[in-house]
């Protein structure tokens, strides 16, 4: 029997949990009424729960709290992945703003995820090259540390393979955000695959359902991304800036810009490259100046400009005679993110 459409906009209608709320973290707070939604009335325990990149539990106590909720759990968790190594400058405000920079913060995680424990399988380890997912079907995925080209890859391929066609979703935290634009080039290779379904309101998140499952080598093949291209580029942010209707339309073009910078590093030292260094460079800015006055006191504009503008000045300093350094760092160590 096909499963029947979700009214996903009902995720604000139950009465919302102060346990849940007021646990700090980098979750806003409509992406947390989404995960207990989800996991209560949606979820159908066909497969479990992953939380990557969960940092201090905001997003896996949402997800735990609906499922203690839901009959149909019936054994099934949130599984937690993160490092639990504070890999970030400490930010004013921010949720860790207590643990030095370079510490473990697993403590807290436990401390403010206890009283959800019985639902909860934390994994406390780097998502790389050797990450497996040895569970089975994935019926919830949420997304909050592909951090960069890497990372979506051993995503891709550990995580998304477990998908159910029909069945599972996926959530982004990140897709409405200037700084993680492989997530956009992902969705718009896999656009025949997973249907785009919902954008939660207020935050940064999206959420796609799997149509139809890929193979393991379409998924092998939708992260390479050795051979991106501008009319890829230009191409994927038309069909994910069209998803985003709700929120503001800034995130999306400045990672636009973000994606032409990045292909400027990835393709610096190839000889094939489909335009040079300074070509990229040019459409990044090109694609900063395009956004229109009005979006530019954005967030993710004045980021995406600051550091687009920085990689353009280390290069004229460095005469491109060296490999620059990476200067989205603080996106490829893990935080923060949308
Ligand atoms: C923006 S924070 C996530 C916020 C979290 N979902 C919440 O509810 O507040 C990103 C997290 O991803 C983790 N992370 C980033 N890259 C990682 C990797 N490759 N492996 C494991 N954890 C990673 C960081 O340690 C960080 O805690």
């Amino acid at each position: 029997m096909p499963t029947p459409a979700l009214d996903y906009e009902r995720f604000a209608a139950d009465a919302d949990s102060s346990a849940v709320q007021s646990v700090k973290g980098w979750t806003w707070p409509n992406e947390r009424r989404f995960n207990t939604w989800f996991t209560r009335h949606a979820f159908e325990g066909s497969g479990d729960v992953v939380d990557l990149g969960c940092m201090s539990g905001s997003s896996t106590i949402a997800l735990a709290d609906g499922l203690s909720r839901n009959a149909r759990a019936q054994g099934r968790k949130v599984h937690a992945y993160d490092q639990f190594i504070k890999s970030w400058d400490a930010i004013p405000g921010e949720p860790l703003e207590q643990v030095p920079t370079g510490s473990d913060f697993y403590d807290v995680f436990l401390a403010n995820t206890a009283p959800w424990r019985e639902w909860i399988v934390p994994h406390r380890e780097r998502i790389s090259d050797d990450t497996a997912w040895t569970g089975g079907e994935i019926e919830l995925l949420v997304v909050d540390l592909m951090k960069s080209f890497p990372t979506t890859g051993t995503v891709v391929t550990c995580f998304y393979a477990a998908l159910a066609a029909g069945r599972s979703h996926v959530v982004h935290q990140d897709f409405i955000f200037y700084g993680t634009p492989w997530i956009h080039l992902l969705h718009h290779r896999l656009r025949h695959r997973f249907d785009p379904v919902f954008e939660i309101p207020d935050s940064c998140s999206y959420v796609f359902r799997l149509a139809d499952r890929p193979t393991a080598d379409e998924l092998e093949a939708a992260v390479d991304f050795s051979g991106i291209t501008p009319d890829e580029i230009e191409a994927a942010f038309d069909y994910c800036q069209g998803l985003v209707t709700k929120n503001s339309a800034a995130p999306l073009k400045a990672a636009k810009a973000m994606a032409y910078y990045h292909a400027a590093q990835l393709y610096r030292h190839r000889k094939a490259a489909p335009l040079g260094f300074q070509g990229w460079m040019e459409r990044a800015r090109a694609a900063l100046a395009a956004i229109d006055e009005s979006l530019r006191p954005h967030r993710d504009y004045v980021r995406a400009a600051k550091e687009i503008a920085q990689a353009t000045l280390q290069a004229m300093e460095e005469g491109i005679r060296r490999p620059m350094g990476r200067p989205t760092r603080r996106n490829d160590r893990g935080a923060p993110g949308g």
